[in-house]
């Protein structure tokens, strides 16, 4: 049993108030409950506290001091307050800009591209308004502008955050050139929830792996100075626990607690900070009864009180009037003075701030320093993008093709994100002489395969990734093509031809999965089987009895257990971009060894949702010889395939996991964690080495694993590495339900190993 506390010096605001007020922290956050700490909204009727101080948040952080926030405050003197409130406002069409433009200039406008348009509106805003404020140009370049990487869900599976960076790198120089500025990415909601289609869009279930992939990305499109012609302002989103999702329904409820925000959630949004993030987005839902676009604690309090962030907070679109659908607000006002005092600066598509805040001022709903430091945050930006300076793209280096280096640089990406789940015989890699019978809705998908989100994204500008189709045919000679089906239709009539192709081929490849539009925003889904009959193809084509390669293309974990138990091999290419079909015949022809690894759980089927390798043990874990323990009575225990699992051509033996020391210090100690690794295969290849810890007694039930550590090395056959990972307080520490950081004695396990189920084990005492 733990018998002391510490409490780091990273704890948040409201522990140290507790603790000057001699309170516990609970009394204090049922102050806070009570005070409306996590309820912005006050009844339309009474006036909402002006200071932010008297209603429970920090007070508004300092400006930095520096010439630009000289240059802000001689600019915010200047300002009128209709102009300030311009600034707030984020618009999405030409027209509406220009509308804006010609009387109150708007803040920026997002979701146009063109170098000339974009140019045009900027000439209109620096030369022909009175202050002659530029604009911020912001797009969704999500994992690729004119070249598409892989989704984020691969990305991640590669647990390799240069891919983050490479992508990010690409992407933040092809839109910059072409007159963007501001990027809503990257998006770091850890969610549990394969039904939530977004989960495309992010990095999975851990927000280790998370965080990781969130600052490669930040760190890549911003550089040291986003106002260099190939950066762009980062936006971290959705903020916060949009992941959380009950029933995987996008845009619905979340309700957590305050360890689970602090200890799953909000980490890759702090580490995003850490990192120098311009900007962050609201999220869409509440959490706890708060929507987010009203939550003083998160944004005021957390956000821009203990993480101190400096950059602005952009609403979703329209996200500031939808808090009169949450039933928060009982009209426009209440929603504007809402998301005002709350501490959303920037309100995007709606019109509530603008509509509004004159009267809200008047009323004393809101104050004349909230409006200051919001638009303050939305200069800061604009001055660090450099756009006083430069306003202005050079039309001639739009970037409307794809380079061939960028080319390269995608199909490299893609092949470390493909991860290979099963390869009974060792089928692959395919032998270039084998008959190739290729099969399936997607062996000839084009934008399919760049998944949700895709640059310019909305078709004529976009380029048509590599089918699969194209890519095995430049290694075989011998390929045959038969569709089998549609991707979602229930037609089967196509299957008899399917069945023959496969009868005159060594080999089947057979392309699967969901089309783009079936995973990203908005797209849940119950049922996350194969889509329509492609599970009946595959058995039809099983039944030949040729050895099958199931080739999948899909935005979120799919439920497998037949084509598990039924294919011999199975190859998860994601939604792998512009360069998809080469990337898969890459793995497929043994070019490229996949190393990729799964970051989030399969289920075995979608009832097991959420399954998580993170979890807490329960007071009766799963027990197969027991009924009265955690399970299901009609389902074996755990997922079809687990986190962090995937295999290789080769194969890797990883021990000798040793200890720098057997204990470490509650203050500032640090203890280095290193095992080998071994390739023992006869094939170079990569292994991804995974450190977990589990705290076994804690004063808050610690899941049974936790991330802290991975490394991606390639080996040669026969060939050795040491790895090596330090832990530190801040990884055995957890934020408690005051969100107070605890780091607390006791003993610590470690686990080494290829997935979340390693089973080299060590321990260490923290002291
Ligand atoms: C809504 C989405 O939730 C968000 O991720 C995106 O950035 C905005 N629309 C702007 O397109």
């Amino acid at each position: 049993m733990m018998t002391e506390q510490i409490t780091e010096s990273r704890q948040l605001e409201i522990s140290r108030r507790a603790a000057l007020a001699g309170m516990g922290g609970l009394a204090v956050m049922g102050t806070a409950l009570s005070t409306g700490l996590l309820g912005a909204a006050p009844a339309a009727a009474e006036p909402i506290v002006a200071e932010p101080s008297a209603n429970g948040s920090p007070p508004l952080p300092k400006p930095r001091p520096g010439a630009d926030e000289r240059k802000i405050s001689s600019l915010l003197r200047r300002m009128t307050l209709a102009e300030k409130l311009g600034q707030l406002q984020l618009v999405n069409t030409p027209d509406l800009a220009r509308q804006a433009l010609s009387t109150t200039p708007c803040g920026g406008v997002f979701s146009v591209v063109g170098a000339a348009t974009l140019n045009s509106l900027q000439h209109q805003a620096v030369e022909q308004t009175r202050l002659g404020i530029p604009l911020i140009f912001g797009l969704d370049v999500i994992h690729g502008y004119t070249t598409n990487f892989p989704i984020p869900l691969g990305q991640a599976s590669s647990f390799d955050p240069a891919v983050a960076t490479t992508d990010a790198t690409v992407s933040a120089a092809e839109a910059r050139r072409s007159g963007i500025t501001w990027t809503y990415a990257p998006m770091m909601d850890v969610t549990h929830e394969p039904r939530w289609g977004r989960i495309a869009e992010g990095d999975g279930e851990d927000p280790y792996l998370a965080s990781q992939m969130a600052v490669a990305k930040v760190q890549a499109y911003q550089g040291s100075d986003y106002s260099a012609g190939d950066k762009l302002a980062a936006c971290a989103k959705h903020f916060v626990a949009y992941g959380g999702t009950e029933g995987g329904r996008d845009y619905n409820t979340v309700d957590v607690s305050i360890s689970e925000l602090h200890n799953h959630y909000l980490p890759p949004f702090k580490a995003a900070v850490q990192a120098g993030v311009a900007t962050l987005m609201a999220s869409f839902n509440a959490v706890a009864g708060v929507p987010a676009h009203a939550n003083s604690y998160t944004i005021r309090q957390v956000l821009k009180g203990s993480y101190h962030f400096d950059g602005f907070v952009v609403s979703d679109y329209t996200g500031i009037h939808e808090l009169i659908n949450h039933g928060v607000a009982g009209n426009g006002a209440d929603a504007a003075a809402a998301g005002i005092t709350a501490g959303v600066d920037m309100e995007m598509v709606s019109t509530d701030y603008f509509d509004n805040a004159v009267q809200l001022l008047a009323q004393h709903r809101i104050t004349e320093q909230q409006i200051d430091d919001a638009v303050r945050r939305i200069l800061r930006v604009k001055f660090a993008l450099g756009l006083f300076d430069n306003p202005y793209v050079d039309e001639t280096g739009e970037v409307t093709a794809v380079s061939p280096a960028a080319r390269a640089q995608a199909r490299s990406t893609a092949g470390r994100s493909i991860v290979l789940l099963k390869n009974d015989n060792s089928l692959l890699p395919l032998k270039k002489s084998a008959r190739v019978a290729l099969i399936g809705p997607l062996a000839k998908a084009t934008f399919d395969l760049n998944g949700t989100w895709s640059g310019l994204g909305t078709g004529a500008g976009t380029t048509a990734p590599v089918t699969v189709f194209d890519g095995i045919s430049a290694n075989a000679s011998n390929v045959s093509y038969a569709p089998g089906c549609d991707i979602e239709s229930s037609d089967t009539s196509q299957f008899a031809a399917a069945v023959a192709t496969a009868r005159g081929a060594d080999v089947v490849v057979l392309a699967l999965g969901e089309s783009a539009a079936m995973s990203g925003e908005a797209s849940a889904r119950s049922n996350i089987d194969l889509p329509g009959v492609q599970a009946d193809l595959l058995a039809a084509i099983v039944a030949t009895k040729k050895p099958v390669v199931v080739v999948l293309f899909n935005g979120r974990p799919l439920t497998l257990q037949s084509t598990h138990d039924t294919a011999t091999a199975i190859v998860e290419a994601w939604a792998p971009g512009v360069e998809g079909g080469n990337a898969v015949a890459d793995v497929l022809y043994g070019k490229v060894n996949p190393g990729a690894k799964l970051p989030v759980s399969f289920p075995r089927a979608v009832g097991q949702v959420p399954i998580y390798y993170n979890h807490l043990n329960t007071g009766r874990p799963a027990d197969p010889n027991n009924k009265y323990t955690s399970k299901y009575l009609d389902l074996p225990s755990g997922p079809l395939y687990p986190f962090g699992f995937g295999l290789s051509y080769t194969t890797f033996a990883i021990n000798n996991l040793r200890l720098s020391s057997g204990r470490l210090s509650r203050r500032g100690g640090k203890i280095t964690v290193s095992a080998d690794v071994r390739n023992t295969g006869s094939r170079s290849g990569d292994e991804v080495v995974q450190l977990y810890i589990h705290d076994p007694v804690a004063s808050l039930a610690q899941p049974v694993r936790r991330l802290r550590g991975f490394s991606r090395v390639t080996l040669a056959p026969g060939q050795t590495k040491t790895v090596k990972f330090t832990l530190g307080t801040d990884d055995v520490g957890f934020y408690d339900n005051n969100a107070r950081f605890l780091v607390e004695p006791g003993q610590i396990e470690v686990y080494v190993g290829s997935s979340s189920e390693a089973t080299l084990t060590a321990t260490f005492t923290v002291t």
